[in-house]
């Protein structure tokens, strides 16, 4: 969603903050602008679309200072308009952006009001500006503007502030939304997300929860919630460049489905190199808590909950606990019944999604404390609140429709299963030998896969033109069909819905016709069978059946009925082989239909609202 960027230096760093959108502009945005300081004046630029138009208009009105902000905007309050898009001023003299949402906005604004300021906008951002300003005129410097507006503020904030007034310095601040101070050698940068400024520095503070910060060119000084200064650590970001670059790919999407072999074996490495599923990977205390828990509830949305879903056939067949998936704005608002003995997992790409986030705080809030974050986002909100930690090893995932991300997911919850398994005595040395032997060979089973790209090309042709698309799967390849289905209406806008093949003669059979397309993921695992009579309910009613299934499966071809096999049955690891056709299915149909593929329409990357 918003993205920020901002910097103070000797050199004009105009050109720093358009790049550092650029980088952001992967999270899903509608309007951009920056706002700098220079001869005495705040000055400000925005656009709705892209930031190169921003850029151009930047270019056109001779923008250039040593301190300045900038903001890719995701509309929530007020349309999409260049006056709602940030940096937001306040009497002229001070430049403000904002990621979040601030909840008090209303009273703020009858409050402001009263005090005689004016609001050119709808958002809920503006209010944070004048307060600032108010601050400010009071005769508090800007930092402590800043310090006593954010505390007259409900909601989720981050935000970075220059003023005309304070024109060597920068101000920022954290409550529920990402930030973070960038470290460089007499200059420095202040970023909702390291891509943004990691061609200017690698060197980052993660600012905490209620942490306001000063940059100068020369320093940075963090204060936490009470105002006190105190120390943060510095992490070395090991984001790589390469992985924010196309190179020659057409979309990040197609790089990143293309990457799953190369993302797999980073993920399990650690794992290969022990040869044992070994506890200590998901963090210190992990063998202590994984020998005393009763259950696991997973928590997670979208593509992240589909990997959950999947992970709950194992996680009951063989590791013989009770798993429970829920989507996460689902779970924060229900009258959950607590168990301390659940192991609570959430899954998030990018550990930074709101109702993932609350849906942990309200699991931990009923006493369940012991949790574990999936994620592959370090250093993020959602690992830094957990007990436990596993990072998957996917490398930056641009493209707003997750695919990297899923398949190392799902490797990584396997690995959860077999540890949890083997704590518990349900898995000997002959078995996890078999299971890591299946881990060693995926990788090169996802690059067969990948190879079936051609048919799979001519197949998308034919699903181009349609409106709508079936997708079926049973038993752990169900979620499979879920995760195709979404991949389809979120890339290429064709409406798609998943069901689990047995339930379609309750309800959904009546959609089948000649024009509904029907895609069936069905490997010769021991619900074959059935699959195959439920694809004989589909073609009698003159249904057009796309069958994804491996070479041992015995199915054929015929008319109306076709077929593309994937390599032969990997066995207990078939959902993550099966994803990728249905990966390359959306990818090339939505190609087929001229869609922005790395930034579908109404999407961001990252969820930080409600
Ligand atoms: C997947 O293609 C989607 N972009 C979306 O469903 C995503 O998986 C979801 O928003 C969860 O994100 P997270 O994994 O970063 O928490």
């Amino acid at each position: 969603m918003c993205g920020i960027v901002g910097a103070i230096a000797d050199r004009d760093v105009v050109p720093v903050l358009i790049e550092g959108l650029k980088r952001l502009e992967y999270r899903g945005y509608d309007s951009a602008g920056i706002a700098i300081v220079a001869e005495e004046a705040v000055r400000r630029v925005r656009r709705t679309g892209r930031v190169a138009e921003m850029e151009a208009a930047a270019g056109a009105e001779d923008f250039h200072a040593s301190l300045g902000i900038g903001h890719t905007r995701w509309a929530t309050h007020g349309g999409v308009t260049e006056g709602n898009a940030h940096p937001h001023i306040s009497h002229g003299e001070l430049a403000l952006v904002h990621n979040g949402i601030i909840e008090n906005h209303e009273q703020q604004r009858e409050r402001l009001l009263a005090l005689g300021y004016t609001f050119e906008s709808q958002t809920d951002t503006e209010v944070i500006a004048h307060l600032i300003h108010h601050y400010q005129s009071q005769g508090h410097d800007l930092l402590v503007a800043l310090q006593h507006a954010v505390k007259e503020l409900d909601g989720a904030y981050a935000i970075a502030v220059i003023s005309k007034r304070d024109p060597q310095r920068m101000v920022c601040a954290r409550m529920g939304c990402p930030l973070l101070v960038g470290l460089g050698e007499g200059e420095n940068f202040v970023a909702s997300d390291v891509s943004a400024i990691v061609s200017a520095t690698r060197r980052v503070i993660f600012l905490e929860e209620g942490d306001t910060a000063e940059l100068t060119r020369e320093q940075v000084r963090v204060f936490d919630a009470s105002g006190a200064e105190i120390p943060r650590d510095v992490h070395v970001s090991d984001v790589s460049l390469a992985s924010l670059e196309l190179g020659p790919y057409r979309h990040f999407m197609q790089k990143e489905i293309h990457e799953q072999p190369r993302a797999i074996a980073d993920t399990i490495e650690a794992i290969i190199d022990r040869n044992s599923f070994v506890s200590a990977m998901f963090g210190e205390n992990a063998e202590d808590i994984f020998r005393d828990i009763e259950a696991v509830q997973i928590l997670a949305c979208g593509t992240s909950y589909y990997a959950g879903l999947t992970a709950r056939y194992w996680i009951e067949a063989i590791a013989g606990l009770p798993c429970a998936v829920d989507i996460a704005s689902e779970y924060r608002y229900r009258q959950v019944v607590a168990n301390p003995k659940q192991l609570i997992v959430t899954i998030s790409q990018s550990g930074e999604t709101l109702d993932t986030m609350e849906a942990l705080k309200y699991a931990k809030s009923l006493g369940q404390q012991r949790t574990l974050s999936i994620c592959n986002v370090p250093e993020s909100a959602i690992p830094r609140a957990s007990e436990l930690v596993f990072y998957t090893r996917a490398g930056a995932e641009i493209g707003v429709a997750s695919t990297k991300a899923f398949t190392t997911q799902l490797v990584a919850l396997f690995v959860l299963t077999c540890t949890l398994a083997k704590l518990h005595g349900r898995l000997d040395a002959e078995q996890e030998a078999e299971m890591l032997e299946a881990l060693r060979h995926l990788p090169g089973s996802v690059q067969h896969a990948l190879n079936l790209e051609p048919q799979i090309v001519a197949w998308s042709e034919r699903f181009a033109p349609k409106q709508h698309a079936l997708f079926l799967g049973r038993g752990v390849h169900y979620p499979i069909a879920l995760e195709g289905a979404l991949k389809l209406k979120e890339i290429s806008y064709i409406h798609a819905e998943a069901y689990p093949a047995g339930e379609l003669k309750h309800g959904p059979l009546a959609l089948v016709d000649a024009a509904m397309p029907v895609v069936v993921i069905a490997p010769n695992d021991k619900l074959l069978e059935k699959v195959k009579s439920n694809i004989q309910e589909v073609r009698a009613r003159g249904g057009e059946m796309f069958v994804f299934t491996d070479q041992d499966s015995h199915f054929s071809e015929s008319e109306g009925v076709h077929v593309i096999r994937t390599p032969r049955h990997v066995g207990v690891l078939s959902p993550i082989v099966h994803a990728i056709p249905v990966q390359l299915l959306a990818y090339h149909a939505a190609l087929a239909r001229g869609t922005d593929v790395d930034k579908p329409r109404n999407l961001a990357k990252s969820v930080t609202v409600e």
